[in-house]
This record gives structure tokens, sequence and C-alpha cells, in this order.
């Protein structure tokens, strides 16, 4: 892989403290902020600084070592009592994507063996997750990138790249293998209303990475599947519940529907941090709702006439019925069903 198609890097440990890319202002501003506490980590993750479930994850696994850094300091041997209230903060931060429980149940399962001061082990704890998201990305990149059969157009939603992971990016990662291959002849991207994930932040991001990309308002996305230009659509997730229903940026679902009626293949890329087993199905999984003047104004600029209200769902779910393949970092899921996301996790799955 050229370096040149993978630079961008928006979560770091930085001067002892955690350095995230500002994520509202982009693409017009490129800005770094520094955190040193755990609660305006979490208010970070709220207002979107950082979002994409893989980056969420990673953000609040540094919090933790924030968090126990004041934490030891204040309370010394205590530390794990004092911690309570920033894993509370960071827990209720957002609902859907579950690689933020995830991370903070790992974090968690390093205390107990802790002596002394713990920030030397959670940072290490930190930076494994941090890592191996990385690694994970660069994996599902190969499997997705060699599902292609010939040369083949392809869409995706939302951001789901360097700037939503710990680095490389989930379906754009597999776009970037893919465009690194010379197996991907166009891009396109839905701008992704109303937060503009696609506009703002994934043609920022290929751009940078000399990967040519073309925007498209969400609606018009089944026209292009009609016109032929793409044969796969690529998407993250947030969470997929252990049926293999997948829940990722409102407008995936529209998206899946219309693949299937148009003959175009759907795939779905995320790490196992992404599956959650605990939850049955899609029906179960918590969607937030977001702010109704997201819909209501665009660039902080009212568009909808008075008195107009606003439904903003932020998440929606894709059944698994309209998946044609779930990529993981441990192999592909082809037409999941339970049983076949059961034996993946076990680590029995065929690759
Ligand atoms: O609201 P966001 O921007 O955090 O939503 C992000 C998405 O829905 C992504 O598609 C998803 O997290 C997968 S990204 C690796």
């Amino acid at each position: 892989m050229s370096s040149s198609h993978d630079t961008i890097r928006a979560v770091s440990w930085h001067n002892d403290g955690l350095q995230l890319l500002d994520q509202r202002v982009l693409p017009a501003n490129e800005v770094f902020l520094q955190f040193e506490d755990a609660a305006a980590v979490a208010q970070a993750i709220r207002d979107m600084v950082v979002r994409g479930a893989p980056a969420i994850g990673i953000a609040a696994a540094y919090a933790v070592v924030l968090a126990a850094r004041q934490a030891y300091a204040r309370a010394g041997a205590e530390w794990r009592r004092e911690i309570e209230a920033d894993l509370q903060t960071l827990a209720a931060s957002r609902p859907t994507a579950v690689n933020l429980f995830w991370a903070l149940t790992r974090m968690r399962a390093c205390f107990a063996a802790i002596d002394g001061d713990p920030v030397p082990t959670l940072l290490a704890e930190a930076r494994a997750i941090h890592d191996e998201d990385i690694q994970a990305n660069r994996r599902m990149g190969e499997l997705g990138a060699a599902l292609f059969t010939g040369i083949t157009g392809v869409l995706t939603h939302c951001n789901t790249g360097s700037l939503a992971t710990g680095g490389y990016g989930t379906a754009l990662g597999v776009i970037r293998s893919g465009w690194v291959n010379g197996r991907i002849r166009a891009v396109y991207a839905d701008e992704t209303r109303p937060w503009l994930q696609g506009a703002r932040l994934t043609a920022w991001e290929l751009v940078r990475d000399h990967i040519p990309v073309t925007l498209l308002a969400d609606s018009a996305a089944a026209q292009l599947m009609r016109a032929g230009r793409v044969q796969w659509v690529i998407v993250g997730s947030d969470r997929i519940a252990a049926n293999g229903d997948v829940a990722n940026k409102i407008g995936t679902y529209g998206l899946a529907v219309n693949a299937r009626h148009h003959g175009v293949r759907f795939m779905v890329v995320a790490p196992t941090s992404t599956i959650d087993m605990q939850i049955a199905s899609g029906a179960d999984i918590p969607i937030e709702n977001r702010d109704p003047a997201e819909v209501l104004a665009l660039a902080g600029q009212r568009v909808a006439a008075t008195g107009a209200e606003a439904w903003n769902p932020a998440f929606d779910v894709t059944p698994a019925e309209l998946i044609d393949a779930i990529v993981t970092e441990r192999g592909v899921v082809e037409k999941p069903t339970a049983a076949k996301m059961a034996e993946l996790m076990r680590g029995t799955a065929s690759v």
C-alpha cells in the first residue's frame, strides 16, 4: 500500500494527552484539540468532535487513561472507586456504537491486576486497542477487496475511513485496498444528510489520499444503481446483532433495499468489536435520536420553514437478509445468519 493513500490519523496519544482532529469543522479547518480529562472526551464524543464507531471506542479507551491518572492523583490506591463516575459519563456519551462499551469493558478488565500507578498498564492497553483496530482494518481491506469479481464501481455512505477508526478505515479501507489493487473503477459517496459525513469527511479524506470521489445527494442513489454505475454498496456499522442485522448511519437501510432491487451487491465491513452477541436482532439495538436542529438547519443556517418539526434518528437497521457479505478481520460471512455469526465469533468460521 502506497502511504499516499493512507495519510490521516484523527485520534492519537500526544503530549501525554488525547489529541483529536475536530471533525465538526472539516473540511474548511483542520484543527487538533487536546484533552486531559475524561468528561471533556465524553462531551467531544457527544458533540461529534470524534465520531465513527471504532474511533469512539479508541477515544474512550484513551479517556480511561486520563480518568485513571486523575483518580490516582486524587485517591491513590483508591483510584478504582474514584474512576467510576468518569466511566459512567463515557458510557452515556452515545448509545448506538457498541465499540464504546466494548472498549470500556476491555479497559476495565485490566483494573484488577494493576498494582500502583495504573497509567502505564492502561495506556499500553489503549494503544493495543488502537493498533489492533488498524491491523483489523488492513485485513478487512484485503478480504473485502478480494470479493470484487471484476473492475467495479462502488457506492459508500457516511464516513468509514481513517476519520472513523484508528486509521485506514472499514468500508473505506476496502475501497482503499480495491483502489490500490486496480479493482475499483469509480467511487461514489452519498453526502449523508443531515450531518454530511460523506460530503465533508469522506470526500475530504479520499481527495487527501488521492482517490477520486464523486458525491451524490442521498436521494440520487437509486438512480445511480439503475444507471449501472455501481456493482457494490460498501458500508460500515455501529453495531451488528447476533443474527447479522446491521445498525449503521441513517440511510443505509434504504440503500440495501435499493441495492437488492437493482441487483447491486451489499457489503458491510466492521471489526468483531462491532458485533454484539448479547443482542439477538436489530430490533433491540438502541438507536440514537439527535437534535432536530441538525435537520432543520444546514451549516448552522436554518433552512426549514419556521414552525416545522423534525425527526432525526442517527441510525437505521438493515436486516441480515439484505446483506451479501459481512467482512470482519476474522473472516467474511456471506449471507449472514445467526448460526454463521455464532461460528465466526467462536473462531471456527472458514475464511
Ligand atoms: O454518527 P456517526 O458519524 O458516528 O456515524 C458513523 C457511522 O454510522 C459509520 O458508518 C459507522 O460508525 C461505521 S464507521 C467505521
